[in-house]
């Protein structure tokens, strides 16, 4: 999806006349029911303090999404600061802030090498017992069993840079303390917890045309294809799309032939963590803006055109909350926000919102 400088000139025109004749009105109807419509669901990771506290953001949340995920508040370190002193208030107020509103909520994550208290860091270190993690899991997911759209169980275990054979995360401290076994127990112990909720392996940075992206995609199918070999109850997987519009380049045949593997294996897919950093890009905003949509159209369309592919859920919704702006790396030196969400910080609808809208509509049935 590289777009050369034709395309995106076109791509561009083409994005300002459908702006202009479309239109990003407020009236027309959110992504959650224009997903909905089309067989697909749409939606967005979100915090406690924006829906208590955001009346603009946690409305657009209503508006736009169909199935929400907590963007850090289910994780381990906010569940179980101390051991065995869970806390699942957060979690709680987002899965009943769906229910409300009608809306799906998975969970995200049980199992990753980020985001553990410095007390699991040390027992892993110190006096590795698996019940470390089934305990933590059984918890967890017997809490929300029959609940949750879906579950995250193993984050971003893949690392080809760790130099291991197979391109574990051989650094994670689950590997570290288990080997690489660790996900197959994870998955064994979330499938005993909830008989029914949907599994899913959920990788980062499987996108994109140079060879880092290549590597990494390699790893991700030989750790499904293990998993799915030996019967490891995992049902889907998780595709994050953080998309690095100026600095990677994007094909739509890379991204289909790899969604072609995980399908073949039985696997449902999920866009889960899609934004698209525009640092690097061109000083006008409204550059930008265009180059975002162009991208998003390109990578939604090769998604949805796969039956497997159950919907997208954007990494937020708003400019005005993104990690992208708080990221060393991706966030702009002078201080100004990504642009690489489908609102804008005042939660108006930019062309990336449209290209989302496009990219369902056009779903290949
Ligand atoms: O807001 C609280 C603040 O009240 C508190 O005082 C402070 C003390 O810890 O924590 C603050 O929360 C922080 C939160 O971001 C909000 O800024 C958490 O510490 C911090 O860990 C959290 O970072 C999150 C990060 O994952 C680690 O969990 C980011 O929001 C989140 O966007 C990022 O998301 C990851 C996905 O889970 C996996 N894929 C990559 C993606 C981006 O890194």
């Amino acid at each position: 999806m590289r777009l050369d400088r034709r395309s995106l000139l076109l791509g561009t025109a083409a994005l300002a006349a459908g702006a202009s004749t479309r239109g990003f009105a407020q009236e027309q109807p959110g992504l959650r029911v224009q997903a909905r419509n089309h067989g697909l669901v749409y939606g967005t990771c979100t915090d406690t303090n924006t829906l208590r506290n955001d009346p603009d953001l946690s409305a657009a949340v209503r508006t736009e999404a169909g199935i929400l995920v907590a963007e850090y508040e289910t994780k381990r370190s906010h569940v179980e600061p101390a051991p065995d002193a869970y806390d699942f208030g957060p979690t709680d107020f987002i899965a009943g802030f769906a229910r409300a509103n009608g809306q799906l909520m998975r969970g995200h994550t049980l199992v990753w090498h980020a985001s553990n208290p410095s007390w699991l860091e040390e027992a892993l270190a110190s006096r590795p017992d698996e019940k470390l993690m089934t305990d933590y899991i059984r918890a967890l997911v017997t809490r929300y069993r029959g609940r949750f759209h879906s579950w995250d169980v193993v984050n971003e275990a893949v690392e080809p840079e760790d130099g291991s054979p197979d391109g574990l995360r051989t650094s994670s401290p689950w590997h570290r303390a288990f080997g690489p076994g660790y996900i197959d127990t994870a998955f064994h112990a979330a499938r005993e917890a909830d008989p029914s909720t949907p599994l899913f392996y959920n990788e980062t940075n499987v996108e994109g045309d140079e060879r880092w992206f290549a590597k990494r995609r390699a790893a991700t199918l030989k750790l499904l294809e293990g998993l799915v070999a030996r019967k490891v109850p995992v049902q889907g997987f998780g595709m994050q799309g953080h998309l690095k519009l100026y600095r990677s380049r994007y094909s739509q045949a890379t991204v289909s032939r790899f969604l072609d593997e995980v399908s073949a294996m039985g696997l449902k897919i999920l866009v889960t963590e899609l934004d698209v950093a525009d640092i690097a890009g061109p000083a006008d905003p409204a550059r930008r803006d265009a180059d975002v949509a162009a991208l998003t159209k390109s990578f939604l369309d090769v998604c949805f055109s796969k039956p497997a592919t159950l919907g997208c859920l954007t990494w937020g919704l708003s400019d005005k909350k993104s990690w992208l702006s708080t990221t060393k790396g991706y966030q702009w030196p002078d201080g100004q926000l990504s642009r690489g969400l489908p609102l804008d910080a005042d939660c108006r609808r930019k062309p990336m919102w449209a290209a989302i809208a496009d990219a369902i509509q056009y779903k290949h049935a």
